[in-house]
Formats: structure tokens, sequence, C-alpha cells
């Protein structure tokens, strides 16, 4: 079962997912035959199906038509592909918001947001959560026990675009949570520090969402009313999930994320939630390395399943519609991306969707089924994709392998963005991939895991401005290398409280001890700016954005700063803490001088890359199967070599290509744009298995 179990697939499937959305309710009924021809030619194993059919399913309130929906998910169940069923509650029908105004969501600055496009609802509705509640039971008691469905997808895509509502409703809702969580206003105004700017609240009806106002708003009441509509979706996620397992248990229900780029949800607490993470992933067609980017959101994403498998929901097979130029994927990408997925722990490579629409904002997006039909450059390549998934089933329900932990944050990600601050310039999720950027070009793969977690199984943890510092969150890290762990701390953390107050003393006042070092000023440099440090070894970094005045307390001095205001300055620091050592970097490094520090902090780590050796463009990434019921390989390894460059690199790697076949006894070939999956373990190896 794909869940937080791990081990195989989705229940009633062998093999790895491929398909996408599929909205046939947007096409005559007599295109559905060729659908379903179609999918069987490319080897499509899942659709996701109606999520946005709530108009057609209940053309008025309680009167349910699900005629079309029987048809094709006979249709579906007939021609041998599975169902993700959607409970069809992302967009509610017309009629939701011509009875009830009250329903839709209004924006900062006051304004309703009406229905025309999609998600146009108040997550604190009253009408819009019984109405989508009693659309999921409906639907519920008429497919659990259909033979095609083995998943239900809740919603899409939680607050993409409604995540934060401002209106009465959503007032009230926040006020109640407040309640909940301070249970007095003076708790309240305590911990919003309300005596600042003549904000002390004397009840609780004075209190408003973080609406637009004449200045900075209150910094912990956005950070609440943050909290708050994240919590507020995840109500609504929650009890349409009850009522899909209470009428058909045993059915996994998932809701689609958008990491790495979503801010407004703290996908952590969604993740404990749902039975299996799934994901959506848009490649930043305007990147130079966008690959780079997708791994990233892909290890955030299996970091969010706590390591175990978890399956991409979206993707697309060429050009998006939504981007200010949407660029079509050179030939090749599309597998690339796929199984770059795939490598980094997804079950399968679904996509928008599966028919181009001729219809509607998005009929200028790329599908598995392109506008000039099957004699095309996407339609090949998706068979393609589809033989290769078909392949690569032995890998199913293995684990990939890193030892390197990111701690990554959504309090600190929201409150180091907030206005106010020393430089709008530093970006929480630009930092974190500097960090993450220069690991996967040392080819070293990394986890992601929240604030407070275990870390004792990493051999290196890096902590990218954690400016929201809990209390233990700070003992977390202190004591994983008290006991010979080795950290990276970067810039701008430990610096406020869970209320967002400065925790006094000197910067990082929690982590000060750890790090041997006391910084007391910030130091944020112009746009364009540059100013250089100095190593120990004789090389010269380079800062931009970002550098800090701080002392050295007991610590090694990596570099100091060589030029600008701070010149003589401690910038990076190397500190013995119990048995283990943190490392500590005050400034945001040029790309190059990341990697240098990276290659240090890494050595000191005993970390090791993936294969020998890391080569620009070269991505390496292995699963390795667990021992668990029905694992009959426990200890296989799968080595995935994907080269992105436009030439051919050569790797120290045995085993054979489960795509062509290949055997290579020592050394491995990866051509220009290609993608090899080494089964490294000879079949001997397991005949005692
Ligand atoms: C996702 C969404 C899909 C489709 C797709 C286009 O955000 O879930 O419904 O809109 O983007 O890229």
């Amino acid at each position: 079962m794909l869940g937080p179990q791990g081990g195989g697939g989705i229940p009633g499937r062998v093999g790895l997912a491929f398909g996408g959305d599929y909205n046939p309710e947007q096409w005559p009924e007599d295109v559905w035959p060729e659908d379903i021809r179609l999918m069987q030619e490319a080897g499509v194993t899942l659709v996701s199906l109606g999520i946005f059919s709530w108009a057609l399913l209940e053309p008025e309130p309680g009167r349910y038509d699900f005629g079309w929906l029987d048809r094709i998910m006979d249709l579906l169940h007939a021609g041998g592909i599975s169902v993700d069923l959607a409970n069809a509650t992302a967009s509610p029908p017309p009629w939701l918001a011509h009875r009830h105004p009250e329903s839709l969501p209004v924006n900062r600055a006051g304004s309703t947001l009406y229905p025309g496009s999609r998600q146009a609802f108040c997550p604190s509705s009253t009408a819009y959560r019984s109405a989508a509640q009693a659309l999921t039971l409906a639907l519920a008691e008429r497919y659990a026990s259909h033979p095609a469905l083995v998943m239900w997808h809740v919603n899409n895509e939680y607050g993409c675009h409604n995540a934060h509502c401002y209106c009465d409703v959503s007032a009230a809702a926040f006020r109640r949570w407040l309640e909940r969580k301070y249970g007095s206003v003076d708790a309240l105004n305590e911990a919003w520090g309300t005596a600042f700017w003549s904000q002390h609240y004397s009840a609780w009806d004075e209190i408003q969402p973080a609406r637009l106002t004449t200045s900075f708003g209150n910094p912990t009441q956005e950070l609440d009313f943050r909290r708050f509509s994240s919590d507020e979706l995840l109500e609504c996620f929650v009890a349409e999930r009850d009522i899909l397992h209470r009428v058909s248990p045993g059915v996994p229900v998932t809701t689609n994320f958008m990491v790495p780029n979503f801010k407004n949800l703290d996908y952590w607490t969604w993740a404990e939630q749902t039975d299996v993470v799934s994901n959506d992933h848009y490649l930043p067609g305007w990147e130079a390395e966008p690959h780079l980017e997708l791994a990233f959101g892909a290890d955030l994403t299996r970091g969010l399943a706590g390591g175990a498998p978890w399956l991409l929901m979206e993707h697309s097979t060429s050009a998006v519609n939504w981007q200010h130029r949407n660029y079509a994927k050179t030939p090749g990408q599309l597998r690339r991306n796929s199984l770059s997925h795939v490598a980094r722990g997804s079950e399968g490579a679904m996509f928008f969707q599966w028919r181009a629409a001729r219809a509607g904002a998005e009929k200028f997006h790329s599908a598995l089924l392109p506008h000039a039909g099957t004699d095309t450059k996407v339609w090949r390549e998706v068979v393609q994709l589809g033989d290769n998934l078909r392949a690569l089933a032995p890998i199913e329900g293995s684990r990939v392998e890193s030892d390197v932990a990111i701690v990554f944050d959504w309090d600190s990600w929201w409150a180091v963005e907030g206005d106010g601050h020393p430089s709008a310039d530093l970006r929480y999720v630009d930092h974190a991939r500097d960090l993450y950027s220069a690991l996967w070009r040392a080819g070293i793969t990394c986890s992601f895991v929240r604030q407070g977690a275990d870390l004792s199984g990493y051999r290196l943890v890096i902590v990218p401005t954690l400016h929201v510092v809990t209390d233990a969150g700070a003992s977390a890290v202190s004591e994983y290398v008290a006991g010979g762990g080795t950290v990276l701390v970067g810039a701008c953390s430990g610096i406020v409280d869970e209320n967002d107050h400065i925790r006094l003393g000197g910067y990082p006042a929690p982590l000060r001890e750890l790090l041997g070092v006391t910084v007391e000023e910030f130091f944020p440099l112009r746009p364009g700016e540059r100013v250089h440090l100095t190593t120990d070894a004789g090389e010269e970094w380079t800062s931009r954005l970002w550098t800090e005045l701080m002392t050295a307390e007991g610590c090694e001095v990596v570099a100091s700063y060589s030029d600008g205001p701070l010149a003589g300055h401690p910038a990076v620091t190397r500190n013995s803490f119990g048995s283990g050592t943190a490392w500590y970097v005050s400034a945001r490094l040029e790309a190059a001088d990341v990697a240098a520090l990276i290659d240090r902090v890494v050595e000191d780590a005993g970390v090791q890359a993936v294969a020998a050796a890391a080569q620009p463009g070269l991505e390496m990434v292995r699963r390795r199967v667990v021992a668990a019921p029905g694992s009959d390989r426990p200890g296989a390894t799968y080595l995935f070599l994907i080269n992105h460059s436009d030439t051919a690199i050569e790797v120290a790697a045995a085993g054979h290509d489960l795509l062509t076949g290949d055997t290579y006894d020592a050394t491995t070939t990866v051509a220009a744009g290609a993608v090899l999956v080494i089964d490294e373990s000879a079949p001997a190896d397991f005949e005692e298995a």
C-alpha cells in the first residue's frame, strides 16, 4: 500500500502509477472510447477523475446527476484503468454563491472574489462546508465499492487561490481560533506585543483578521492569521476525509500539495492528516537549471511523507499556460523530469492532464494527448515513459537513501518575509535552495525534516534561516551536535520565538553556545553590492544580499570579511560542541563559494556522494528496497543516473539498467540527456533471500 507504511504501490495495482487528470465531462461521450484506447496504448494505469465536476454532478442543490460518472467509471474499469476519484469540492457551482453570497472569499483589501474562475469559496463558510460534505457523502456512498476506485482525491490544491479570506465569517472564525489558542484576551495581548502602537485589545470582538491597514500590521497577528488560515482549510479537508474513511474504509485519501513554492499552507501539519502524500510540480521554465528546483521540491515532498513513498499527482508533459512565457519542454526533458521525481521517491508520474482542452482558460496547457494528436513528439515521449515506468516496477516501495537532512520550517518562511525586517531580499526558499543546490551538484541526496525532529539518523544537518526557533527546535539541533553530529546553520537563524518576539542577549540567542558566536547587528547589502571574504586557506569568497557583524567566542574562524564595513570580522565559523561540530555562515555566498563551503562541511561530516564522481549536470540518487512483508529483494539498490547536460558523462557504477537491459561492469556512460536506472545487485545476491 502506498502511504506512511510504505512497501508496495497503490492498493489493487502492481507497478508505478502513470496517467493524469481526466476531464471526460469536457468532451462528447463518443470521444471516451478513444480516450480509453489511447490510454491503453500509452500504458496509463491511473486517472484522477472529476476534480472540477461539482456543477455537473449537482446541477441544483441536492439533485445529483451521477449518470455520466457511472458510465466513465465503468468504461475505465473495463479498460483496466484505476481511478483516483475526486470528491469534486474544489470548485463550487455558481448556485452556491447565488444562494449564499456570504460563502464567497474576500481579499485583504475587502473586495469580494466572484465565481467565474475556480475555488471561489471562503474556507470558513458554513454554507460551503455543508454543501461540500453532502456531496462527499453522496459520492462516497455511490462509488465506495466501485472496482475502479483505488484512491480518493479530496478537493484540489487547497488554498491555491483562496488561502486567505478576510470576510466577516472568517473574522469570526479567526476569533474562535484565537480564543482556543490563548484562552484570554490578556494572553493574546502579551503574545501579540500589543503595548506597541496602541494596539491593546479589551475584548475578542475588537480583533480583526490581518486586514489591509495603514502601515505594517502586527507581525504576530499576521503570523497567527497565516496559521489560522492553514488550519481552517485543513479542517475542511479533515471533515471530508473522515466521511470517506467512514463510508469506504481502506481506500486511501489524498489531497495534492504544491511543494516547494506554496507558502500559504504549513504542509507538515497537513501531511500528518493524509493517507498518501501527493504533490503537483510545475517546472520554473525561466530558470537555467530547473531540474534543481524540481529535485528540491521532490525531496521536500518525500520529507513531508516521512521518507515513505509519495505520488507525483501532476506535472506537465510540456508547456504550462500560466507563466509569463510558457516554454515547451525540449526533447527528452519530459522523461528526465518524470524519472527524477521517481528517483526521489514518487511511486509513479501523473500529469495535468490527459487530453489537451479545446475550451477554457487552460486550452494552451500541454497534456498527455496533445491537440495535434498522436503523431507528435509529446505522444511518442508519453508512450516511451509508459514503457519505462513498467520496466521500473521492481523499484516500487523502495526508499531513497540520504545522510543529510535540511530543516524546513513554514513559520520561519512566513516570519522572515514579513514587513519591517532588515532586508526584503532575504527570501526563505532562496536561501534553502542555495544550500540544497550545492549538495545536489556534489552528488549528495538530501532529506527534509521539520523543526524539532529527531536528527540522529543523519551525518549532516543543514539549517537554512531558521528565523523562528522554538525551544524544542534549538535543543534538537544542539543535542544532535552534542551527540556527534555536524550542523551547518545559515544566516538570520534563531532570531525570534514562536510569538515572533526577539530572543534577547545577542543573536542567535538559543544557538549561541552551540555555534560559539554572538551576532550583534545585521548589515544587508544593496542591490548589486558585493562584499568579499578571505578563508583560512587563502581563498576569496563573495557575499551578496546579506552580512552580519559577529564575534567569535571560542570557535574557529573559517572566513573573515576582507572589505566593506565588516572588514576583519568573522564571517564563517566552525565550533566543536560536545562530540560534534557546528558551522555558521553569516553571509549569502555566491553559488561557487557555497559549493566550496559545502565541500568542507561535507568532508567534516564524512558524507559521500551517491556515486563517484559528481559532474556538472549529472543527477544521482539511490533507492533501496526495505525489508517489509512482500519485499522479495530486501537490500537491493537502484541507482538513478540522469544526465541533464549535453555531453556524455562517465560514472563508476555496475549492474544492469532496468530501462535498456544493458549490463555494466565498473563504469557506465550516461549519454547526453539520458536516464539509466541501474539495478546494482546481481541476481545471485538474492538467491537465498
Ligand atoms: C494545477 C491544478 C490543475 C491545473 C494545473 C495547470 O495547479 O491543480 O487543475 O490548473 O495546475 O498547470
